[in-house]
């Protein structure tokens, strides 16, 4: 029989598509589309993907995505990632993808939108994964550059569930995004952003004040405050956190001194998400046993997890309530 935690029905809530780029698909992409990368070799990939910080991983996590280039080259890489998350259970995934990355070189919202939407339909119809789409602004450019990017979705918003922020944390405060953010609720998406992953306190605070998010990506820097810890759990915010990304940019030295575990026990509606799982080497099956292991949580505990994560999805409330039936009859040994 699988273990747990692959059979425990999940949602996968913070994977950014760029992060599932896999050296092997990265170099067979750069080929067929004649791109020289500076690491050529999957084996020159891998031994670069030693980071010191969110931006030493930033920095080759866009050079990876100029790869990307035909509506086939999305459609892989959608199709890669699905197929992956749902041999680890996951049954839906809301997937943040950067249209920046694309769209500032030259590559426009009808080639990646029409390569997602073949990915996901194929998916979908092969292993069951349903799948919706979170566009993230990049924070490293300013608002005005947000504004254009909603102007040419604004054909697609039919297929995009939310929107989100993400890139370089330190020095770009959410609140420099309110209005882009306020945008986007009138158009009737969700909203989310990272803030906490680097940056500080205040950071979640402006996200849930200014922005008015439903969730936090990542948010651990929010346990130095305590009053914000008290508001995450009164106002049963989620945070999508991603453990293995937070030892692999050193957020915290060992997977051991992570606080889901303490966040978990104060009531923070807690989830278990892998980020950039092709540069940080686990999916989320990985990152839901490296804190089992690491943490030393329960199988109760990691039904908690999986639950919180249906709970804290977009999905109607039928399927969330169908799937925390099939959680419930997950036998625990
Ligand atoms: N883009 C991709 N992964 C990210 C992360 N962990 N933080 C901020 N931006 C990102
Ligand atoms: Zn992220």
């Amino acid at each position: 029989m699988a273990d747990l935690v692959t059979r425990l029905p999940k949602v996968e809530m913070h994977v950014h598509i760029e992060g599932t780029l896999e050296p092997e698909m990265m170099v067979t992409l750069a080929a067929r589309n004649g791109i020289t990368l500076p690491h050529r070799s999957v084996d020159d990939l891998r031994a670069a993907y030693r980071f010191t910080n969110l931006q030493s991983f930033l920095d080759l996590y866009y050079q990876g995505a100029s790869v990307l280039l035909t509506a086939r080259d999305f459609e892989d890489l959608m199709y890669a990632y699905l197929r992956r998350a749902a041999a680890d259970g996951v049954r839906h995934s809301e997937i943040f993808f950067d249209p920046q990355t694309h769209t500032g070189r030259g590559i426009g919202f009808e080639v990646f939108m029409a390569g997602f939407a073949g990915g996901q339909a194929r998916a979908q119809a092969e292993f069951g994964i349903t799948s919706a789409l979170i566009l993230c602004f990049l924070r490293h450019l300013p608002e005005s550059a947000a504004m254009e990017t909603f102007d040419a979705a604004e054909p697609f918003l039919d297929r995009i569930i939310a929107v989100g922020l993400d890139s370089s944390e330190v020095g770009h405060p959410p609140s420099g995004y309110a209005r882009v953010f306020e945008r986007a609720r009138q158009a009737g998406l969700h909203l989310v952003a990272h803030a906490g992953e680097e940056g500080p306190p205040q950071f979640v605070w402006e996200a849930l004040d200014v922005l008015g998010v439903d969730r936090i990506d990542h948010g651990v820097r929010a346990e130095e405050d305590m009053a914000l810890v008290t508001r995450l759990v009164d106002d049963g915010v989620p945070l999508t956190m991603c453990p293995v990304s937070n030892v692999r940019l050193k957020v915290f030295p060992r997977i051991e001194d992570h606080n889901l575990k303490r966040l978990l026990e104060f009531g923070v509606r807690v989830t278990v998400n892998s980020d950039d799982p092709a540069y940080f080497g686990g999916y989320v099956g990985d990152n839901y046993q490296a804190v089992r292991s690491g943490l030393g949580l329960t199988p109760l505990e990691l039904v908690d997890l999986a639950r919180n994560s249906v709970e804290a999805s977009f999905l109607d409330p039928a399927r969330k309530k169908g799937l925390v039936a099939e959680l419930a009859a997950v036998p625990l040994v």
